[in-house]
């Protein structure tokens, strides 16, 4: 086995090959940190800026906002491109919006403080980029495959599809609880998906990368 266990010190050397983030941002991960809002970290953001530079998106489309942290990598990294994104909290789909106008996205931001799953059925729009940042919080099996469902109708060729917590700190391996089963059935669909081409990333908590195929 060859595999770099990351440790703490590791991670915040990988961090620290992450140019420093602009005041906006660096004050929504001071924020997070102080508030345990759960959001994605400065790698994995430049992990997910680089996703959508790479394949040139411009329609994206996010489930879980938070604060819109993620949201602004994403957006910062397309030419002009916009993106949509649900949030059931309040609080935080309120914050958001001001975020994303602190950071000069406003009218590229689109947060629609909704149910995803339910608000996902409804939404008649296209995307080529879909961040799904609650696999965690899914009840059943079921709501997991009509979520990517969801997604995948909505995605064209040469979309992708992206999701965070695909490892859920190793226990995919072995799922105990709901919650877990429900990630590694996740992991499951999208590899066995012959429309898809797929890896897990081990970045943070595992990220699910998936393209679909034209
Ligand atoms: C992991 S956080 C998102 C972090 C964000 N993407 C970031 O990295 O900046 C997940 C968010 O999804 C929200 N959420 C949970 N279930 C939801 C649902 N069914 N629909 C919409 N939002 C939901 C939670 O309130 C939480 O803020």
């Amino acid at each position: 086995m060859n595999t770099v266990q990351v440790s703490d010190e590791l991670q915040e050397y990988l961090e620290g090959l992450i140019p420093p983030r602009d005041a906006v941002l660096a004050r929504m991960e001071e924020e997070a940190h102080r508030e345990s809002i759960p959001i994605v970290d400065a790698h994995e953001g430049a992990f997910l800026s680089l996703l959508v530079r790479i394949a040139n998106s411009k329609r994206l489309l996010e489930l879980g906002t938070a604060t819109g942290y993620s949201g602004i990598w994403l957006l910062r990294a397309t030419s002009g491109g916009t993106l949509t994104t649900f949030e059931t909290n309040h609080e935080r789909a309120l914050r958001a919006r001001s975020n994303f106008a602190a950071a000069g996205l406003a009218k590229q931001a689109l947060v629609l403080e909704q149910d995803a799953v339910t608000g996902l059925e409804k939404l008649n729009a296209r995307f080529d980029f879909c961040f799904i940042d609650l696999l965690n919080s899914f009840p059943s099996e079921d709501i997991t495959r009509k979520v990517f469902d969801l997604c995948m109708e909505r995605l064209d060729g040469g979309g992708l599809l992206i999701a965070d917590n695909a490892l859920r700190q190793g226990e995919v391996v072995k799922p105990k609880g709901q919650q877990a089963r429900n990630v590694a059935f996740y992991n499951q669909l999208v590899a066995r998906d012959s429309r898809l081409e797929s890896v897990v990333v081990p970045i943070r908590d595992g990220v699910s990368v998936a393209r679909v195929k034209d």
